[in-house]
């Protein structure tokens, strides 16, 4: 039963109520930020039998899907198409809140300049959506952040602004909002592992939010996984992309080490990861990409300060990765002097500007440092990369190339696989090009004398 409760001219909607439209799968559901977590996570909802809205400040997002048209390489137009037809739509337009059971927030968490968190997209979307909350709803964050953004960030704000209360304990339901937080593990471009059966960690400030949000993910997830507080989800996130980048870190240096006495890293971590326990392989590349790896430590370091605490395993993997691109171009150099040639002056082709393999996400690539690298050096740089036909600039890039054709690959001093894309055939790419340097082990059992290992 809706009730409008005289106080605030509300709808209120009881845990129990809420509870029946979730597990019967009636309720609306509103996500914020329609990027590389928000859509298909609408797409989940919305094929589980959800009434969806996507809520973005990106009006060209908002258009695009309304009309059908996907702007996520590896989700099709006919996939959007059949999601709006089937009720979904988009909108700008916040005050939509009010009429969603459930909101989940997905904007991005960036760092700024100064390498700190930068909370901003948090912060607007709480200022937005507080005027609109309704007593009963369920709020859910799942950006990436520190422990401690829930309580500390988003709960005042989404207070403040809706004169109502986050749910705890004993609470009188009819005053407040449910509130959880709970990680996104999505792995653009992993299909060994289906959406649904990574399991989803769940936490909130009390356990009936928890349950309510776990009955939430319920519904598309195999799985969930419920932790104590706001804060030990947060951080459940973290210390699963610190790991990461930890161990990246780790081979990455010892691919130096083994640069350096001859040995070769790849047949090395191949055989170590025959040991069927204690040991999970991780492997070397021209530096971290991505919205995730790079990024998401950070967050914890600059939290740890708070509570002079020095987080050093995140600080020397940092540092670690940062120099990737650096020693890519040393052996760029070293592979080119070879040859009698400089990097001043060399036409130098970077083959993949993806952050990975196979899918279409350029943020934080080391592609683009590589790039900026050589053109520094005086070489003469062109790209190919079938995910992106051209590109300008962006946050913190001026690019502005459109991909080459790999037919006069033979006319490059060197050819740069920065990302090993499935769709290459490397041993075309080997055969004709002059010289190949090679971050990726994309050339594996190709060994001429014109390729190099980086
Ligand atoms: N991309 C991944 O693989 C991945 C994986 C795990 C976690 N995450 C985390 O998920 C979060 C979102 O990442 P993403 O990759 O989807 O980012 P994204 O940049 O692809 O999408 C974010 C969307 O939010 C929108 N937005 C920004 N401010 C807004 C506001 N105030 N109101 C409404 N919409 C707003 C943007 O226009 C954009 O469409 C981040 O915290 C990220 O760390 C991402």
């Amino acid at each position: 039963m809706n009730l409008l409760t005289a106080e605030h001219d509300q709808r209120f909607l009881s845990a129990t109520e809420l509870t029946g439209k979730l597990i019967g799968r009636t309720a609306s559901i509103g996500i914020v930020g329609l990027g590389y977590v928000g859509l298909p996570l609408t797409m989940l909802l919305a094929d589980a039998g959800f009434t969806m809205t996507g809520f973005d400040v990106d009006t060209r997002k908002v258009a695009a899907l309304n009309e059908g048209r996907s702007y996520i390489q590896r989700i099709t137009s006919e996939e959007i198409a059949a999601m709006v037809n089937s009720g979904m739509r988009a909108t700008a337009d916040f005050s939509a809140i009010r009429e969603m059971d459930a909101v989940i927030i997905c904007v991005p968490t960036p760092l700024n300049e100064h390498r700190e968190p930068d909370l901003s997209f948090i912060e607007e979307t709480a200022r937005a959506i507080a005027p609109y909350l309704q007593p009963g709803q369920l709020i859910v964050l799942e950006s990436t952040t520190y422990p401690g953004t829930t309580e500390e960030v988003l709960i005042p704000l989404l207070e403040r602004g809706s004169k109502l209360n986050c749910f705890r304990d004993h609470s009188q339901e009819e005053l407040c909002f449910h509130v959880a937080y709970s990680p996104e593990r999505e792995d653009p471009g992993n299909d060994l592992v289906a959406r649904k059966d990574v399991p989803k960690v769940v936490g909130a400030p009390c356990t009936l939010s928890q349950q309510i949000a776990s009955d939430l993910y319920s519904t598309i997830f195999t799985r969930t996984v419920k932790v104590s507080s706001t804060g030990a989800a947060e951080m459940t996130k973290l210390l699963e992309n610190i790991y990461r980048c930890v161990n990246i870190a780790l081979v990455n240096e010892l691919k130096l080490l083994c640069q350096r006495i001859n040995l070769d890293i790849w047949e090395i971590i191949a055989a170590a990861a025959t040991k069927p326990f204690g040991f999970q392989p991780f492997y070397p590349g021209p530096g971290l990409g991505g919205h995730c790896i790079p990024i998401d430590p950070f967050y914890l370091s600059w939290k740890a300060r708070e509570v002079d605490f020095s987080t050093r395993f995140i600080e020397l993997a940092g540092e670690i990765n940062t120099e990737m691109p650096y020693r890519v171009i040393d052996v760029v150099t070293r592979a080119l002097n070879q040859q009698h040639k400089t990097v001043n002056g060399s036409k130098v082709l970077v083959l993949g500007l993806a952050y990975k393999k196979d899918i279409d996400d350029l943020r934080e690539s080391p592609s683009l440092t590589l790039i900026e690298l050589l053109r520094k050096l005086g070489a003469e740089v062109a790209y190919n990369d079938p995910y992106f036909p051209e590109v300008s600039q962006g946050r913190h890039y001026a690019l502005n190339l459109a991909s080459v054709s790999l037919d006069d690959i033979s006319s490059y001093d060197c050819v740069l696989i920065a990302t090993n894309h499935s769709s290459y055939d490397y041993a075309w790419i080997v055969e004709h090009a002059a010289l190949v340097v090679d971050t990726r082990n994309a050339t594996a059992g190709l060994a001429r004398n014109n390729v190099w290992q980086a």
